[in-house]
């Protein structure tokens, strides 16, 4: 687990996890030191993750005022009730759909939710977040976020990828990628993680994509991406390729098999003789 600082009002809180057969994914939360300050997403759900003591690295997490959701999946829930009990202050930020997601496995108690769609906006204090609907997600209550004071955007798993090594799962710049590498990868998890964009009219797709052409973000804050500042035109180009992509299919039981063939056997244990 990384933490990565940055001038724009923001720390990445960087984890990963490797996925068999496809690579290292980053697993970002973030916290917008705003006036009244902003967690994005609260990490992996995994038992060995501890989200608030992490976040105690960057910040009191009694002065914690908004948690945004940017969508309910676990790989991005994991420190959300801790970090209510720490921070009483805070906010849920999510949508009616995500609160009953969420509901699922643990009510939520509704005096600590602030439903807000896309294209709603919060009032923190020292600026305006604005909710985006991103061009790809894997959840009908994803939300991503505009910071209209820094330009910044944070775009929920849109712009994903599962990357080669590790240390470039944590690595602070995407630039520490190379581009044709990114793109493949990039293209990938499209593939993994929206697969509704091949069966979609591409050019009621590729209209989506026009809102942050538009906004011309100054840093685009993925949850599973390296910071990429300075590649919006890459990014975006990457995103207009994404439904002639290739679909993606994951491995069957044959190939769970025959991976599992190449494990080493255990070595036997020698039991004592038992007295008789
Ligand atoms: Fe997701
Ligand atoms: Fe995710």
């Amino acid at each position: 687990m990384q933490i990565h600082k940055t001038d724009q009002d923001v720390t990445v809180l960087n984890d990963m996890t490797e996925i068999p057969g496809l690579g290292f994914l980053p697993i970002n939360a973030f916290v917008i030191h705003a006036d009244q300050p902003v967690v994005i997403d609260t990490g992996l759900s995994t038992d060995d993750k501890d989200f608030v003591s992490w976040l105690g690295q960057v910040m009191d997490p009694a002065d914690v005022r908004w948690i945004w959701l940017t969508h309910p999946d676990r790989d991005h829930t994991g420190g959300l009730y801790d970090l209510l009990e720490a921070a009483p202050q805070a906010k849920v930020v999510t949508t009616f759909l995500g609160v009953g997601i969420l509901s699922c496995e643990r009510p939520l108690p509704m005096d600590r939710v602030y439903l807000l769609n896309p294209g709603q906006q919060l009032d923190v204090g020292d600026r305006k977040l604005s909710g985006l609907r991103p061009p790809l997600f894997d959840s009908p209550a994803t939300v991503g976020i505009v910071d209209h004071k820094t330009g910044a955007l944070f775009s929920s798993d849109c712009f994903g990828a599962p990357l080669a090594s590790g240390d470039a799962a944590l690595a602070s710049d995407v630039r520490a990628v190379g581009p044709d590498d990114l793109r493949a990868a990039q293209l990938l998890w499209a593939g993994v993680d929206s697969p509704w964009v091949h069966n979609v009219d591409p050019a009621k797709f590729r209209a989506t994509i026009d809102p942050i052409r538009d906004l011309d973000p100054s840093t685009i804050f993925s949850t599973h991406l390296p910071a990429a500042r300075g590649l919006n035109r890459t990014l975006l180009d990457m995103l207009h390729e994404t439904p002639d992509s290739p679909p993606f299919v994951g491995p069957d039981q044959a190939a769970l098999e025959a991976m599992l063939a190449t494990f080493e056997p255990p070595e036997p244990v020698e039991t004592p003789p038992v007295p008789a």
